[in-house]
């Protein structure tokens, strides 16, 4: 039987850093993103418009905040990895070992692990946002959602 992979293991050649003992700043999640993406590598490395429908969840007490969203064809989404590890300052790709310094990558792994996608809004129901272009697990928390005006 094959091992699963474990996604938190370093590989040979990646450098670890020291994160501190205290947070400088909190954030509030403000709802919970919902994907057919059960496992890491169930989800695709980028969102893809014509990918499947998933539901943005934002919690009740935000809908008000949602006024106006709905003309907006495009949105950026910006959500919490919340099951990556956060202390991996050079990491090497799966396949050819490369190295590459955290923040000239978009891997999850990073100090503060917030990820940006801009997705396709195709409905808004109530307060839970229906859209395309995810890349995320299952459950994800939801950090903001800002209209894309940029290109596409
Ligand atoms: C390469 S990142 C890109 C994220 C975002 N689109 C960006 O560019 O900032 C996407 C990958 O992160 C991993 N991932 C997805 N959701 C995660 C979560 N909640 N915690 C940890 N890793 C996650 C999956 O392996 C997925 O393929």
């Amino acid at each position: 039987m094959t091992q699963p992979f474990d996604w938190d293991a370093p590989r040979p050649g990646e450098v670890l850093g020291m994160l501190p003992q205290t947070a400088d700043a909190g954030l509030y999640f403000i709802g919970q993103i919902r994907t057919p993406y059960a496992r890491r590598e169930d989800c695709p490395h980028q969102g893809d418009f014509d990918g499947p429908e998933c539901r943005i969840e934002v919690l009740a007490a935000y809908q008000p905040a949602l006024l106006g969203l709905e003309k907006r064809a495009y949105v950026q989404v910006l959500y919490f990895m919340h099951k990556a590890r956060r202390d991996i300052l050079v990491q090497t790709k799966r396949g050819s070992g490369e190295a590459f310094g955290t923040f000239a990558l978009r891997s999850p792994v990073r100090p503060n692990p917030i990820a940006s996608s801009i997705v396709k809004l195709e409905r808004i129901e109530g307060a839970t946002l229906i859209v395309r272009g995810l890349d995320c697990l299952d459950g994800t928390p939801l950090i903001d959602l800002k209209p894309w005006r940029g290109p596409i």
